[in-house]
């Protein structure tokens, strides 16, 4: 083993994220994001086809994104609840992060490849920001799924989507621990 590094081992062994609803202010500003997307960018990406790309969503743009989450979801005919769970995101966000999946054309790299490498930014993010201090958490909700939305609120290509919105601001009160899988039950050992 050529590089040994214990604490980044024992942060991932314990990190968890912090729930979006228990962030508080500040968010990171500019030059502290820069850094957490340079680490997340740093992610696996078969043929370096960089299929994805960085939205910031600063506290100004929020207003607009839950007005905008309600007008979807009025025209989808979701209940009250389901739309102001949806924007409550927006609501209470201070800043987030919109990781967008840009699929790119390769006669190599299959397209769920392409999806897989940007749920890696996504984590890698979540993890950078966390491994920062900040509280963070990685949500998304109908209408990140909706393209009328997606269109709207990020000006989306037909080629990209949401994978991600990772809200990243301070920690305002640390969450109960989370059930963990077991991993024994998981795992298969195969040797011949
Ligand atoms: C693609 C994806 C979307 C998610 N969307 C939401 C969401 O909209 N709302 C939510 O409460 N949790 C959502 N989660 C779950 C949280 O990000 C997270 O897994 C959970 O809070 C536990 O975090 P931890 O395992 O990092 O501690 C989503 C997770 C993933 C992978």
């Amino acid at each position: 083993m050529s590089l040994k590094n214990p604490v980044a081992l024992e942060f991932l062994q314990l990190r968890r994220s912090r729930p979006a609803k228990t962030l508080i202010e500040p968010a990171p500003t500019r030059d502290q994001l820069l850094p957490l997307l340079t680490a997340a960018a740093r992610s696996p990406d078969h043929g370096k086809l960089e299929p994805w790309r960085f939205i910031v969503l600063n506290k100004g743009a929020m207003p607009r994104l839950a007005q905008l989450t309600e007008e979807c979801g009025s025209a989808l005919g979701k209940s009250a609840e389901d739309i102001a769970k949806a924007r409550s995101q927006f609501d209470m966000g201070h800043l987030a992060v919109a990781v967008i999946e840009v699929q790119k054309p390769s006669a190599k790299i299959p397209a769920i490849e392409q999806t897989y490498s940007a749920g890696a930014v996504c984590l890698a993010l979540l993890n950078a920001a966390l491994a920062a201090g900040w509280g963070a958490n990685w949500l998304s909700g109908w209408q990140t799924h909706d393209r009328d939305f997606c269109q709207k609120a990020f000006a989306l290509q037909e080629n990209e989507r949401v994978a991600g919105l990772v809200h990243i601001a301070t920690e305002g009160k640390a969450p109960p621990e989370r059930p963990r899988p077991d991993v024994d039950g998981l795992t298969q050992w195969v040797s011949e």
